[in-house]
């Protein structure tokens, strides 16, 4: 906390001074020279590096109003600081996580002054002071949840995958295997799954046929298609979004797919038939699962009770499906095979 207050009270005075000193220069002919001052003690140009950031160059201005209109600022659910919760939901909980400072499994373990991801969440910033500190602070693969370690591993979506990814469900549903006890209505691998998705790993695969789709060819998967040319701050950059609302319709910020789909309008065309088409399979299930008992219409969460694996694991994809969001547009031809067969499997 000094060091911050330090270096906003030394930021604010060199600023000053820079911009005293840039009036007088620009002011008409220089009157009498006044007398020599003290020698001050020479030292580093502290400012040198910090301009490099803290100018027009890096548009720091338009990335923190595009940020400031995103879920991850104004989404509210950073209160989620206790646990494991804190290590997706809260900055200093991903961090502490990172470098080992925050261990979630201890007892009463929480964040105080929980911040949402930030700038300081996903960049290094301030920590050496100069333009380096834009490098993300997350660049291994990750070893997704439900998986026997298998990694993602897309460049600087890594850093997404971190959070966006299910939890841990234990036991795991066994494909054709016995009784599966859901003890907990919460039963599901949680709101972001979308690395899962994308990848086409850590859900359960029933039945046989699974390909993952060309979009695994993304370079770095995510930023791509989501930090790309922004709409305003409604969508791409870093608001993240790649949906807005434009008089009262709901748009997609298409510029990320451009590279490779060169007409817009069919894109947007085919796009709305493939969500349509797996709104439809995800209606389908959705009815097997309200028949066999799991699923509960008025929560949309689970009825505890005991049911054969392949119902509870059909569950768990119904869910990460719906909560994915993309419908079907992160891995269209995997998510389109793990619907049907989930249908197949316990109609
Ligand atoms: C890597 C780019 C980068 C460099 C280099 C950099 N900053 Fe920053 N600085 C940022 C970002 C990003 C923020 C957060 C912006 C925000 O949320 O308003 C920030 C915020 C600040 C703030 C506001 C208070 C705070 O901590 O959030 C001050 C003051 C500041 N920087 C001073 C400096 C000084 C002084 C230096 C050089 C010694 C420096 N910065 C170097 C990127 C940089
Ligand atoms: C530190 C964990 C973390 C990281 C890293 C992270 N996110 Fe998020 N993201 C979240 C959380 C938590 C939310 C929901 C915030 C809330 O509701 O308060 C979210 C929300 C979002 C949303 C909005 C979803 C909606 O409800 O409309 C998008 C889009 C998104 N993230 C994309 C990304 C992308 C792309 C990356 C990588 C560049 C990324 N996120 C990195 C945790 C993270
Ligand atoms: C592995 C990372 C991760 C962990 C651990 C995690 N969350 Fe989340 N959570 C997310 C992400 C990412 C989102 C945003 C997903 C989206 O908008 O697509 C989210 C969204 C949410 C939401 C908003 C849902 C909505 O529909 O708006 C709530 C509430 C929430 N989480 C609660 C919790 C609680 C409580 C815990 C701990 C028991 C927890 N989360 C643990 C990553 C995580
Ligand atoms: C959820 C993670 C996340 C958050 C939060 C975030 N960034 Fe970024 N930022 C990224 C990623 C990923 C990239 C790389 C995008 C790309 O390559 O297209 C990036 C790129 C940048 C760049 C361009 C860097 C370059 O090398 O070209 C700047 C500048 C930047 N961010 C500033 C900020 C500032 C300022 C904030 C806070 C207001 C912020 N970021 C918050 C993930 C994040
Ligand atoms: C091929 C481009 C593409 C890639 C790659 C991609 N997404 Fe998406 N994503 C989409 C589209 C399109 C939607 C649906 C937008 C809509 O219909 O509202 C979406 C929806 C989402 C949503 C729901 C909220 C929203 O903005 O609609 C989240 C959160 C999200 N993606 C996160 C991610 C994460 C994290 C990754 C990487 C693991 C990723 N996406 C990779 C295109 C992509
Ligand atoms: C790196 C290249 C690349 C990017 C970026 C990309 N796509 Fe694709 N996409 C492909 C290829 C290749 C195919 C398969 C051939 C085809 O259908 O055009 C495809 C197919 C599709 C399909 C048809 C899937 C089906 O089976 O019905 C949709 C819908 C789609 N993409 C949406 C998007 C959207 C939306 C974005 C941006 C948010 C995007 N793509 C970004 C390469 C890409």
């Amino acid at each position: 906390m000094k060091k911050a207050n330090l270096i906003y009270l030394l930021g604010s005075i060199l600023f000053a001074v820079l911009i005293g000193f840039s009036s007088c220069t620009k002011e008409g002919p220089a009157g009498p020279a006044g007398a020599d001052g003290e020698d001050g003690i020479d030292g580093t140009d502290g400012t040198a590096t910090c301009i490099q950031c803290h100018d027009d160059s890096q548009n720091l201005f338009a990335k923190i109003n595009q940020w400031e209109h995103s879920v991850h600022a104004i989404g509210g659910n950073y209160e989620r600081n206790e646990g494991e919760c804190a290590i997706c939901h809260t900055s200093q909980g991903f961090l502490g996580n990172l470098d080992g400072s925050y261990d979630y499994t201890a007892e009463g373990a929480f964040i105080s002054d929980p911040n949402p991801p930030n700038c300081y969440t996903c960049h290094k910033i301030h920590d050496t002071y100069t333009p380096e500190d834009l490098a993300l602070t997350k660049t291994d693969p990750v070893e997704l949840n439900n998986t026997a370690k298998a990694t993602f591993d897309f460049g600087k979506a890594n850093l997404c995958a971190s959070c966006h990814q299910g939890r841990t469900v234990d036991p795991f549903p066994v494909e054709n295997g016995g009784d599966y006890n859901v003890t907990n209505s919460r039963f599901g691998v949680h709101h972001g799954p979308q690395a899962n998705t994308f990848a086409g790993m850590g859900l359960f695969e029933v039945g046989s046929g699974y390909n993952n789709h060309v979009h695994t060819n993304i370079a770095d998967a995510c930023v791509t298609c989501h930090m790309t040319e922004p709409f305003g701050a409604q969508a791409g950059g870093h608001t993240m979004n790649i949906s807005y609302e434009y008089h009262g319709a709901t748009e997609l910020n298409l510029n990320g797919c451009t590279e490779c789909h060169s007409d817009p309008d069919a894109l947007a065309e085919n796009t709305e038939e493939l969500q349509a088409e797996v709104e439809e399979l995800l209606a389908e299930l959705q009815a097997l699962l309200i028949d066999a008992g799991i699923y509960n219409e008025n929560t949309g969460l689970a009825n505890t009770g005991t049911y054969s694996s392949n119902v509870a694991g059909a569950f768990l994809n119904y869910m990460a499906i719906e909560e994915d969001r993309s419908l079907g547009v992160h891995n269209p031809t995997y998510i389109k095979k793990i619907l049907q067969n989930s249908i197949a499997a316990i109609e």
